[in-house]
C-alpha cells in the first residue's frame, strides 16, 4: 500500500460542499468518488448492515433501506449525491426474502428452483438459462438488484454440507452451468454475485479454516469455474469466500482478488466479501475487495485509519468506491424500475417442475421396472414421501408458498396410495416434528439446522398387507445438509433402520410378484453400493423445489423421461475419495458468525486442529473422477451416469484440427421407444509429458434435443486447445505439451463409445505470478 497524501479527504469535502446539485450519472461516477467525503466513502465500501445484527457502529447517510424486507444486505444510500441502495438477496435455488410483511396483507413468497446440484445434473446450460430467466424475473418484480448465487465451489468431498448448492467435482460443468444460470439472471437487468470465491469446499470452520493448496490444484481445480463464469458471462459481482487460501483470507488476498480475477481474467466487475468475512477493512480493500458486508465497526475504523495514517491509498480506496458505484448504476433501483411485487409463481412453479424431471438421474431399473405400467395403487415408504425436502438449509433456503410431497404428486397423478401408511407416517412425523422443534436452537442457529424427521420402523407398520394392497412399492430414503457444517459419515451411510425398510418392502413386493422403487430425496451423494442391487429401480430425484413431489410424479408415470446425469462420481465408500484423509470427518465446531475465531492457523502454529484450523488439499487436482479413474478404482455410480427409458446408439465419431481448436461430433439416434434426451461427453487423455495428468478429463459436452424413438442429431463438441493446457508450477503458466491426444466420446466417465486421435502443437501462456509458493 502505497504512502498517500493526507490532504485528500479534505480536498473531497471542499468539493463535496460546494456540489449540491450533483447527482450521480452512468457518465459523471469519476466526479461523484472526487465529491465523496471519506467517511462517506468507507461508509459506501462496507455494507449497512443486516436485520437484526447489532452493527455497533456510526452509520453514515442512510442505513438499511427496507426496501426488500428479509434482503441478506444493501448497499449505503448517500442521498445528497443521489446514489442510492441497492438490494442484495439470496439465492442460489431462487430469491430468498420474507414471505410476510408487518401491517401488509401480500404475501411475499418465491418460487422455490431445483437446488444447484441437480440443475448441473441436467447437463443442459440452455435450461439453466431459462431458470436463470424466470428467478432473475423475481428478483427485479421484488424491488432487488443483485441475487447472491450461483454458488459453485467444487465437491472436493461428498460429506461438505453446502455440496446441495454448488454444482460438481469437475471445473467445467461448474463453469458452463454457473455461466448459464448467470445469462439468464442478468437478462432481465439484474445482477448476480458467484460465489464463494474460492475453496469453501468445508463448512466446519468456514471463517477459520486455512485451505492449503497447490498452485496447479489452485488454477486447474478450484479456479478454473470462476474463471469460465467470469469469461463467458461477466456476473455483475463476485462473493469471496470466508476461509483462508495459503495463509491469506480470501478476502484480503491481492493474489486472487486482483492477480488472477482482475490482471489474468480482465474481470471489470464488483467483489464483495461473504457476510462478516475477513477483518481488516484496509487490507480488503487494497486487495481489490471493493465492498464488505455486511460491514462491521472494525473494517470501516480501518479504511478510515488507513487512510489518515498513509498505510492505505486513497487510490485504492477510489478504486473500489468506482466499481461499487458501476454496480450501483446498473441496478434497477437506480433506473427507478417499478416493480410489481407480483411475478408470475404460477408460471415459475411451471419452469420448476419441468426443470426438476430433467436433473434427476435414473440410477437402476431392472426389466424396465419404470415407468410405472398398469399401476393405480402405490404403497408409499419413507418419512419424506409425505414430508419432501425441496431443497438444503440455510442462506440458500427459499421462502416458498407450498412444498409438493411426493404423497401429493402421486395423487394429483392419478394414482392411489394407501391409506393406512399415510396415516402412520403422518402420526409419526407429527411426533418427530414436535421433538424437532424442541431440539431447534434459537436465532440464527436454526436457519442452519439440518436434523430432519427419523425414519419409521418398517416393523411397527403392516407393510405386507400394504404392499397386497397395492401394484408397486414405492421406498423413498431422505437427506437434508446445509450451510455452516458438513454432513455426519452416518449421513452418507443408510442406517439400519433404512437399510431394512429397503430390504424388507422389497422382499415383500417380490414375494407378492410386484416390483419396488427406490426415489433418493437428497442434496449430496449417499452410500449406494451395499443396497443398489436390491430394489427394481432407484431414482436420483435431488431436491427439486417447492413441485419436486409433481415432478417425481411426472417421471415415475412416464409423463418425463429422466434425462439427468451424475456430475459427481459416487464412490463405494467416501473414504476412498482422496480428499477423505483430508477433511473434517464428524467434527463439531460451532459456526463463528461475526466474529474472527482463528488467524489462518498452519500445521505448524501449536494447538493448530487438522482439518479445523487448516485443511491440506493433498491430493492435488486429483479430485472426483480425476482420482478415482487415474488408480482404476471401482465405484458405485460414475461419473456421468445416468440411464433412461430409452436407449441410444453413438455412431460417425469424427474429429477435425482447425487452427486454435478441436471439433469433435458423434451422431446419437434414440434407439427404444420412448422420446428422450442424452448427453454426450468428451474426455481427454493427454500425451506423456513433463507433468503427471489424470487418465482422463472432461473438456466438452452436450444434450440432445428430445429424440423420438428413431431419431438422430448429430452433436457438436468443440475444445479450444488451450483448454488441453494443464499448469505448470515451475514455468507458472499453462503449457500444453506437443503430441497425440486420445479424444474419447463417451456416455459416461466409463462408458467410452468411440476413441479419436488428434495431434496438437505445443503452446505456453504465461499468467500473473498468484499463489506462487506455499505459506
Ligand atoms: C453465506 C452466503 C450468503 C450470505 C448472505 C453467508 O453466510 O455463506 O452464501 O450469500 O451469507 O446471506
Amino acid at each position: 500500500m502505497k504512502k498517500l497524501l493526507l490532504t485528500i479527504p479534505l480536498a473531497g469535502m471542499i468539493l463535496a460542499s460546494c456540489s449540491e446539485d450533483l447527482k450521480l450519472r452512468e457518465d459523471n461516477i469519476d466526479e461523484i468518488v472526487a465529491a465523496m467525503t471519506l467517511e462517506e466513502k468507507a461508509q459506501l465500501i462496507i455494507g449497512v448492515g443486516m436485520d437484526g445484527v447489532d452493527l455497533d457502529r456510526p452509520v453514515v447517510g442512510s442505513t438499511n433501506s427496507g426496501k426488500v424486507p428479509g434482503a441478506a444486505g444493501y448497499t449505503a444510500a448517500i442521498e445528497r449525491l443521489g446514489i442510492p441502495s441497492i438490494a442484495l438477496c439470496d439465492g442460489p435455488a431462487g430469491l430468498r426474502i420474507q414471505p410476510k410483511r408487518e401491517n401488509d396483507n401480500a404475501t411475499y413468497y418465491c418460487t422455490h428452483f431445483p437446488i444447484g446440484t441437480l440443475l448441473a445434473s441436467t447437463w443442459d446450460q440452455e435450461l439453466v438459462e431459462k431458470v436463470g430467466e424466470a428467478m432473475g424475473n423475481e428478483v427485479l418484480e421484488y424491488g432487488a438488484d443483485v441475487l447472491l448465487a450461483p454458488a459453485l465451489n467444487i465437491h472436493r468431498n461428498p460429506l461438505c454440507g453446502r455440496n446441495f448448492e454448488y454444482y460438481s467435482e469437475d471445473p467445467i460443468v461448474s463453469g458452463k452451468i454457473a455461466a448459464a444460470y448467470v445469462k439468464g439472471i442478468q437478462s432481465n437487468g439484474v445482477g448476480t454475485s458467484i460465489k464463494h470465491f474460492a475453496f469453501n469446499n468445508q463448512e466446519t470452520n468456514r471463517m477459520g479454516d486455512n485451505a492449503i493448496i497447490s498452485t496447479r490444484a489452485i488454477r486447474e481445480i478450484y479456479l478454473k469455474g470462476f474463471e469460465i463464469a467470469v469469461k463467458e458471462a461477466a456476473p455483475w459481482t463476485v462473493m469471496s469466500s470466508y476461509n483462508y487460501i495459503n495463509g491469506d483470507y480470501d478476502s484480503e488476498s491481492v493474489d486472487l482478488l486482483t492477480n488472477i480475477l482482475r490482471d489474468d481474467w480482465k474481470y471489470a466487475g464488483t467483489v464483495m466479501t461473504d457476510w462478516f468475512g475477513g477483518t481488516d477493512g484496509a487490507r480488503q480493500v487494497h486487495a481489490g475487495n471493493d465492498m464488505l458486508q455486511p460491514g462491521r465497526q472494525g473494517q470501516y475504523q480501518s479504511i478510515i485509519d488507513g487512510v489518515k495514517n498513509g498505510t492505505l491509498d486513497i487510490a485504492e480506496v477510489d478504486r473500489n468506491v468506482k466499481r461499487i458505484l458501476q454496480l450501483v448504476v446498473k441496478s434497477p433501483t437506480f433506473k427507478g424500475y417499478k416493480y410489481t411485487n407480483k411475478p408470475d409463481l404460477t408460471a415459475h412453479a411451471e419452469i420448476t417442475r419441468k426443470s426438476a424431471t430433467e436433473g434427476m438421474v435414473l440410477l437402476e431399473n431392472k426389466d424396465a421396472a419404470l415407468p410405472l405400467k398398469d399401476v393405480k395403487k402405490i404403497a408409499l415408504f419413507g418419512i419424506t414421501a409425505y414430508n419432501w425436502i425441496a431443497g438444503g438449509t440455510g442462506s440458500g433456503d427459499v421462502n416458498r408458498a407450498y412444498t409438493v410431497s411426493l404423497l401429493d404428486g402421486l395423487k394429483n397423478a392419478g394414482f392411489e396410495t394407501n391409506p393406512n401408511l399415510q396415516k402412520a407416517y403422518q402420526e409419526w412425523n407429527d411426533k418427530e416434528q414436535k421433538r424437532l422443534d424442541a431440539a431447534r436452537p434459537e436465532g440464527l442457529a436454526g436457519l442452519m439446522f439440518t436434523e430432519v424427521a427419523k425414519e419409521l420402523d418398517v416393523n411397527t407398520v403392516d407393510y405386507k398387507a400394504a404392499i397386497a394392497d397395492a401394484d408397486v412399492a414405492l421406498i423413498t430414503i431422505g437427506r437434508i445438509s446445509g450451510e455452516g457444517g458438513d454432513r455426519k459419515v452416518e449421513d452418507f451411510e443408510l442406517n439400519t433402520t433404512e437399510k431394512e425398510l429397503i430390504q424388507k418392502v422389497t422382499a415383500a413386493a417380490h414375494a407378492a410378484g410386484k416390483k419396488a422403487i427406490v426415489v433418493l430425496n437428497i442434496g449430496g451423494v449417499i452410500e449406494t453400493a451395499s443396497w443398489k442391487n436390491i430394489p427394481d429401480a432407484i431414482l436420483c430425484a435431488w431436491q427439486g423445489g417447492q413441485e419436486g413431489g409433481n415432478s417425481v410424479a411426472d417421471v415415475l408415470s412416464g409423463k418425463a423421461n429422466p434425462s439427468g446425469k451424475l456430475t459427481m462420481t459416487w464412490p463405494v465408500n467416501f473414504r476412498d475419495h482422496k480428499s477423505s484423509e483430508n477433511f473434517p470427518i464428524n467434527v463439531e465446531v460451532p459456526m463463528a458468525m461475526g466474529k474472527n475465531p482463528i488467524e489462518g492457523k498452519t500445521p505448524e502454529t501449536e494447538g493448530a486442529i487438522k482439518n479445523v484450523d487448516y485443511t491440506i488439499y493433498e491430493e492435488g487436482i486429483y479430485v472426483g473422477y480425476r482420482w478415482f479413474d487415474t488408480q482404476k478404482m471401482a465405484v458405485s455410480y460414475p461419473f456421468g451416469y445416468g440411464k433412461s427409458y430409452t436407449t441410444f446408439e453413438y455412431s460417425n465419431p469424427t474429429i477435425t484440427s482447425e487452427a486454435d481448436k478441436l471439433i469433435v461430433t458423434v451422431d446419437i439416434k434414440n434407439t427404444g421407444a420412448v422420446e428422450g434426451k442424452e448427453i454426450a461427453q468428451v474426455y481427454v487423455t493427454a500425451p506423456a509429458g513433463t507433468l503427471d495428468k489424470p487418465a482422463q478429463e472432461l473438456k466438452a459436452f452436450a444434450k440432445t434435443k428430445s429424440l423420438k424413438p428413431g431419431e438422430s442429431q448429430s452433436l457438436k463438441m468443440e475444445i479450444k486447445t488451450t483448454d488441453l493446457a494443464s499448469f505448470d508450477e515451475a514455468k507458472n503458466a499453462w503449457v500444453v505439451d506437443a503430441g497425440e491426444y486420445t479424444v474419447k466420446i463417451g456416455a459416461s466417465s466409463r462408458d467410452i463409445k468411440a476413441e479419436l486421435k488428434a495431434n496438437v502443437a505445443a503452446s505456453t501462456t504465461n499468467v500473473s505470478k498468484a499463489f506462487m509458493a506455499q505459506k
